[in-house]
């Protein structure tokens, strides 16, 4: 059985974990750095490269302390990283220390892209799964459907023609003077609103697949100029419900669709919301086929994900050359 060490720092998450082939979860590390964004309204860059460069040597020897592995000679056999996509910046911080690492250890390492991790999460949970799947995958940088025939076999069916769903919600919660990030805010203040006070319009309700929510977050910033007397708890609900609608009524058509799908998954951070976990449970119930709804910790970037993936890409496709480079927009449909 092969053991991965894997390090993710594509944003502001410096995480460590190792896994091994059978997808078992020896230890999971994330240290964020999103106190020190949250003045800016948003993941600052240079502050986030800044924050993994002192914290990558920690998490990894903490990773490996709680997997019970010695952290100067581990018996691990392969190294994982995110490669891309995202912030070029902390991209370099966790790739140079993986190959630092694999060739300290003399082991390989292999490239992982940070989307097909958030593929694997909702798989490292349920080992009783069943084949093709249909995923929900809901971040601070991608929406998008994809269609799962097994691990690392995958086709995107659609994708935001604009921001992303978890870019919406932190971009609405700025508005309304919520802290970065807003997803969590408005999810727990949605909670106590009514979702019917204010009229939001539902985009992109045509054949497709893919998605769209720069109009929705521009009518938000109407209807509340328009509307003062209405309450946070009511603009979150109203908001919360248009989101959850666009993404479930898509979802529904690709079920629809596919009448071959086995199960209907959510991953990426906006996989944590309340109305949208609740809505793919209730599709699911109507299709007959079980949700795979990962833990909260799974849904938000961590290592586990990226190491289950980079034994997939290793055990397929060999290790990467140690001159493998960052990919800051690597996209999921490049990934065979
Ligand atoms: O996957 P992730 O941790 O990082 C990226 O790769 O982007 O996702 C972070 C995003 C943020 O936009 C955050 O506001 C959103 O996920 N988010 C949520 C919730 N929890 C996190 N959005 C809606 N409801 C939530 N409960
Ligand atoms: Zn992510």
């Amino acid at each position: 059985m092969a053991l991965a060490l894997a390090i993710e720092t594509s944003c502001d998450d410096t995480a460590a974990a190792v896994v091994d082939s059978s997808w078992r979860v020896h230890s999971s590390v994330v240290e964020s750095s999103i106190d020190q964004h949250r003045a800016f309204g948003g993941v600052v860059p240079e502050l986030a490269g800044r924050a993994h460069l002192t914290t990558i040597g920690p998490v990894v020897h903490r990773a490996l302390r709680d997997a019970g592995l010695d952290p100067r000679a581990p018996a691990i056999d392969v190294v994982a990283v995110t490669s891309g996509p995202g912030l070029i910046g902390s991209l370099l911080i966790g790739l140079s220390a993986a190959k630092a690492y694999a060739l300290a250890w003399d082991v390989p390492f292999v490239g992982v892209n940070h989307l097909e991790g958030h593929l694997f999460a909702p798989l490292l949970e349920r080992p009783d799964l069943r084949w093709p799947l249909v995923t929900l995958l809901v971040s601070g940088g991608h929406s998008m459907i994809v269609r799962q025939h097994g691990p690392g076999e995958h086709v995107v069916l659609g994708e935001t023609i604009d921001d992303a769903a978890g870019e919406a919600y932190d971009k609405v919660a700025r508005w309304l003077g919520l802290t970065y990030p807003g997803g969590p805010e408005i999810d727990r203040l949605a909670g106590e609103g009514d979702a019917r006070a204010l009229q939001l319009p539902v985009s992109m309700t045509g054949d497709d697949f893919d998605f769209s929510f720069s109009g929705l977050k521009t009518a938000v910033v109407r209807a509340t100029q328009k509307n003062p007397e209405v309450s946070l708890a009511d603009v979150a609900a109203s908001f919360q419900g248009a989101v959850a609608e666009q993404l479930l009524r898509k979802l529904r058509r690709t079920l629809e669709t596919y009448d071959d799908v086995q199960g209907v998954a959510l991953a990426g951070g906006v996989a944590a919301n309340s109305a949208l976990r609740r809505g793919v449970e209730e599709l699911a119930r109507d299709f007959a086929i079980p949700s795979l709804l990962p833990s909260l910790s799974m849904c938000t970037d961590n290592a586990a994900m990226i190491a289950a993936a980079g034994l997939h890409r290793f055990a397929h496709d060999g290790p990467s050359e140690f001159s493998l480079s960052a990919r800051p927009n690597w996209s999921l449909s490049e990934v065979s």
